[in-house]
């Protein structure tokens, strides 16, 4: 349905970081190293967990699809805003924008519910040892992961749902370096509310409650694994307290941005950022090293390869 009594928007003008010159250049330097190591370390991860038969477990076929799933999260942000820092004019068309958001949050809810599932595997690993196995075969791992996809696709369609029926007259100044749904929904020139509280709902509690869930399990698996004297206790702590670093370093900038009515506050864009560009590059190396299989995996990869180069 087309009104003729508003302009039509048909791109978002990103108001980006900062408006001086050098900072841009600083920040395109820094930002285009981090998304550089992001890139080598989650693709490592990935190419680690699928040719290492050391790391043929469930644990890191999760792990191994988290990373890449990070390689694609900021891949979705990262080139656009890089370009960005470089071009005067930093704008993205209405289209572009409904497919970042929908990429956002698509591969933000598959990671969500992944994590989630890699809790129940750690619990399953902790509390039923002697029937791990069959309890995550390949069956089970396999349809844990399609789940997510789809879970993730559905809390993704809805959102994208929603957001393409408001409409845009301006002004179009989007006041991040990404487009996402808190940002995009205050530009929309009508009463937005109820939109919001479904928005909230669907990204800010979703995201509450995983948290919630999330830390109370791994309290439990904690206490659990403090209670007993089995040998393997320490290296199962230290990969439980790994897990909660990851968790509450995705989980806690994400609550901050989506639970809560869509008002902007100073500390907006350092958040995003965290959560966009440093988050997934911290990931890698929070898991491998202080991961002992990942170690003998690089080294035994890294000898493989001395020995083919003379
Ligand atoms: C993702 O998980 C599935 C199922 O466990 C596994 O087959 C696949 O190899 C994993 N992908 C990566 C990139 O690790």
């Amino acid at each position: 349905m087309e009104d003729d009594n508003y302009t039509v928007v048909n791109e978002f003008v990103f108001q980006g970081l900062t408006a001086s010159l050098q900072l841009k250049v600083l920040f395109f330097a820094i930002f285009l190293a981090v998304y550089g190591v992001t890139m080598v370390g989650n693709l490592m991860i990935v190419g680690l967990v699928a040719y290492q038969p050391l790391l043929h477990v469930p644990m890191y076929f999760f792990l191994g699809n988290l990373s890449f799933l990070d390689f694609c999260y900021s891949s979705v942000t990262a080139p656009k805003m890089l370009v960005g820092f470089l071009s005067g004019a930093n704008s993205i068309t209405y289209r572009r924008c409904i497919t970042q958001i929908f990429f956002f949050h698509f591969i933000g809810g598959i990671k969500t519910f992944l994590l989630v599932i890699m809790a129940y595997d750690r619990y399953v690993a902790i509390f039923h040892p002697l029937r791990y196995m069959t309890m995550m075969n390949w069956t089970v791992c396999g349809g844990l992961v399609g789940a997510s996809w789809a879970g993730g696709f559905v809390h993704s369609i809805v959102q994208v749902a929603i957001l393409v029926q408001l409409p845009f007259c301006g002004p179009n100044r989007l006041d991040n370096f990404y487009c996402d749904v808190p940002q995009v929904v205050k530009l929309a020139c009508t009463n937005t509310f109820v939109v919001e509280l479904l928005m909230v709902s669907n990204s800010g509690l979703l995201t509450l409650m995983c948290f919630i869930v999330l830390l109370i399990s791994y309290s439990v698996l904690l206490a659990k694994l403090r209670a007993e004297s089995a040998p393997g206790r320490y290296k199962a702590i230290s990969t439980c307290a790994s897990h909660i670093t990851v968790v509450t370093l995705i989980f806690g900038p994400c609550v901050y941005i989506y639970l809560r009515p869509f008002r902007s506050f100073p500390m907006d864009k350092a958040v995003s950022i965290l959560y966009t560009v440093i988050t997934p590059v911290l990931n890698p190396f929070i898991y491998t090293l202080r991961n002992k299989d990942f170690k003998i995996a690089l080294e035994k990869l890294m000898k493989r390869k001395r020995k083919s180069t003379p």
